[in-house]
């Protein structure tokens, strides 16, 4: 009896194969995802998206690094939330996997269909620009250097994605800091690698980021900045450094590489009290590994894009996969006949 169970159920694989294989081709055509959203992105724009800051000074906001194609988990850790009294989120880069217009509609959708209008002011990541398409991030998300100012404190997010952060990035916010630093309460740097050594391959790579890292380290002290806010490890940690908190939190979505460290997937919450403390709270779901439904809504978003590209492709396989269902079916039926 559970032979045959078994037996049925291994027949049955190629159609259930060729069924989901069909429903993701017309979901594939009739999909639409957005090109952008109001709240996500736009650089210093996102500020008019924010609720008016408090006139205590009181606020808080979240910190969620590297949702990349764990979107789906990056959302349950979102909607997990018991408030929604953070006044917007800060993503330190990586909001996807291998860039394409559809991951980044697929990104756009899921953060509208989160049910909370979360402003999200965002990082350029590693795997945001890639070589094929390097504008969409620019395109769908915003500029990727820029600064804004909410309840007396400074947010200044830079670009060091593919390279050190040079010059040019540094000089508009030394400027700014050299005339303007006593009237900010505090100041977070906001990018996406981190800028003390964190996970060095080699000493001759350590000292290769020192080198390249050292005229943002040194603006970091000169200007006191408060918090530098990364991720690109997909863990965490904080490392405190010459008055500076160093934070890595790439703990949103992408595949975890630092499970010893036992946090797990993770955002957050940075509250700025009237008084002027800030309180780092970590919100997690207390898993290491993403359940079967988020992993497979995770799927969604790596296969579905992947079958919209590639149109022929993506048909060839189906008709495979319909003929593999069929032709057992179809032989059957011809022996019974010639019996
Ligand atoms: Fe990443």
């Amino acid at each position: 009896m559970l032979r045959r169970i078994v037996a049925r159920f291994l027949t049955s694989i190629p159609i259930l194969l060729a069924l989901a294989g069909g429903a993701a081709m017309v979901h594939a055509r009739t999909v639409r995802y957005p090109q952008t959203v109001a709240w996500v992105g736009k650089g210093a724009e996102i500020r008019s998206q924010f609720p008016p800051a408090p006139p205590d000074g009181a606020f808080s906001f979240l910190v969620c690094g590297d949702p990349e194609d764990g979107v789906a988990h990056f959302v349950e850790l979102l909607r997990s939330l018991p408030d929604r009294s953070p006044a917007f989120l800060v993503i330190p880069g990586d909001l996807v996997k291998y860039p394409t217009r559809d991951r980044f509609g697929f990104f756009l959708a899921e953060m509208e269909r989160l049910g909370w209008r979360l402003p999200a002011a965002c990082a350029l990541g590693n795997s945001d620009g890639g070589k094929e398409e390097p504008h969409l991030f620019d395109d769908r998300i915003g500029p990727r250097v820029f600064h804004f100012e909410y309840a007396g404190c400074l947010f200044a997010f830079f670009d060091n994605a593919e390279q050190f952060i040079g010059e040019d990035q540094i000089r508009p916010i030394d400027e700014l800091l050299a005339r303007e630093r006593d009237r900010f309460r505090h100041v977070f740097f906001v990018m996406h690698k981190p800028i003390v050594e964190v996970k060095a391959e080699s000493a001759a790579d350590e000292a290769a980021r020192a080198r390249g890292n050292a005229p943002m380290v040194d603006l970091v002290r000169r200007r006191h900045v408060d918090y530098v806010l990364c991720a690109h490890l997909h863990g965490y940690l904080r490392i405190a450094r010459e008055g500076t908190t160093h934070i890595v939190t790439g703990g949103g979505g992408g595949a975890l590489q630092q499970a010893e460290d036992g946090v797990g997937y993770h955002l957050l919450e940075m509250s700025v009290r009237a008084d002027g403390e800030v309180r780092e709270r970590m919100w997690t779901t207390g898993i290491d590994h993403l359940a079967i439904g988020t992993s497979w809504t995770n799927w969604h978003v790596k296969i579905l894009p992947w079958v919209r590209e590639h149109g022929a492709a993506s048909a060839g396989l189906e008709a495979v996969l319909v003929a593999a269902a069929l032709a057992p079916r179809l032989l059957r039926r011809r022996k019974a006949a010639a019996a």
